[in-house]
């Protein structure tokens, strides 16, 4: 079980240790001062390369393993970081998994899709976004036809579960270090965003959470994460009002030409990262993100801000893709 006194939930302990708050001192001076930066480094997670996936799957997995799940199913892209950290929960945990993955199976896997393959999933490629949720139906159905017992993840586990530890995760950061100032981060199926804007909530703290997005316009991806926030009040047994009215702020300048295109900017991210800190951002999210927090110090928007925090939501395996 995981949680502070008022709420808790089951945990597969995945996520052991709190992950370090660093200073990003160097960072700061190549962008020409500005407020304090620090980042979380939950790329620093150790189970599976870590990542926000994992927060999220350690709640999720308990939930499959109290459901009597005998089989894992998710599905995403190629190169998915939550399909990775899945397969890893279904290897630890001694279940099979399966991974519906749209995009062309490499000749020799790279990246996420390597440590798939180490993991012993099986992958279904399906040739497009649309065809996945018709293929991890039919991989369920095929399963329960046989008797089997199947739990379906949504993509990202971006479910008010999945969200919920990331509640737990702003918990972890609020012994750390007093509350930051503005929190930014990357965003994409939403469960990270809405559940650090409740974790700030329900800590009292009143930091602006800014989500840069990785693929969706901020007006969808504003009501998807509202809508993931609502989902987490029952499960916390707390009054669902207590999240009325909460800020939800993406921003959605970063995308650039899609998913997974990169831009000049996120390019300069990942170098200035590597050459400043050693510290490795991915392609597809935090690189964005990084690209995002970057050009509004430049643009000096949080000149009044004490403090700002990057939350390093991982995918580093993205480099080697
Ligand atoms: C490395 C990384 N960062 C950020 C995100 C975005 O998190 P979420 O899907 O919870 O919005 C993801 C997954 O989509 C990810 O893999």
């Amino acid at each position: 079980m995981i949680g502070s006194a008022s709420w808790s939930l089951p945990h597969v302990p995945l996520d052991l240790q709190p992950t370090p708050v660093e200073e990003l001192n160097r960072l700061r001076d190549a962008l020409g001062g500005g407020p304090r930066l620090l980042v979380k480094r939950d790329d620093a997670l150790t189970f599976a390369f870590g990542g926000n996936k994992v927060r999220k799957m350690s709640l999720v997995a308990a939930d499959a393993i109290a459901q009597g799940a005998d089989t894992l199913i998710t599905s995403g892209g190629v190169q998915s970081n939550h399909a990775r950290v899945t397969a890893a929960a279904a290897a630890k945990l001694g279940l099979p998994c399966i991974l519906v993955l749209n995009g062309t199976p490499q000749e020799r896997p790279t990246g996420n899709a390597l440590l798939d393959r180490l993991l012993g999933a099986e992958v279904r490629y399906v040739a497009d976004r649309a065809a996945r949720a018709p293929a991890v139906e039919a991989a369920a159905d095929e399963l329960r036809e046989q008797g089997r017992r199947p739990y379906v993840i949504p993509i990202g586990a971006s479910t008010p579960l999945g969200a919920a530890a990331f509640v737990h995760a702003v918990a972890e950061l609020r012994a750390q270090i007093d509350p930051p100032d503005v929190i930014v981060h990357s965003t994409s199926s939403g469960g990270t965003q809405a559940g650090i804007v409740a974790g700030c909530a329900l800590a009292g703290m009143t930091t602006r959470v800014i989500g840069i997005s990785a693929d969706e316009a901020s007006a969808v991806l504003e009501r998807d994460i509202r809508a993931i926030i609502d989902g987490i009040p029952p499960l916390l047994g707390i009054p669902v009002e207590r999240f009325a009215d909460l800020r939800v702020e993406v921003d959605d300048r970063f995308v650039g030409g899609g998913y997974g295109v990169a831009t000049n900017e996120s390019r300069e991210a990942i170098e200035l990262c590597a050459r400043t800190e050693a510290l490795f951002l991915d392609p597809t999210y935090t690189a964005k993100a990084m690209a995002g927090l970057i050009a509004r110090i430049r643009a000096g928007d949080f000149k009044n801000a004490g403090s700002v925090l990057f939350w390093h939501t991982g995918g580093q395996v993205g480099l080697f893709a």
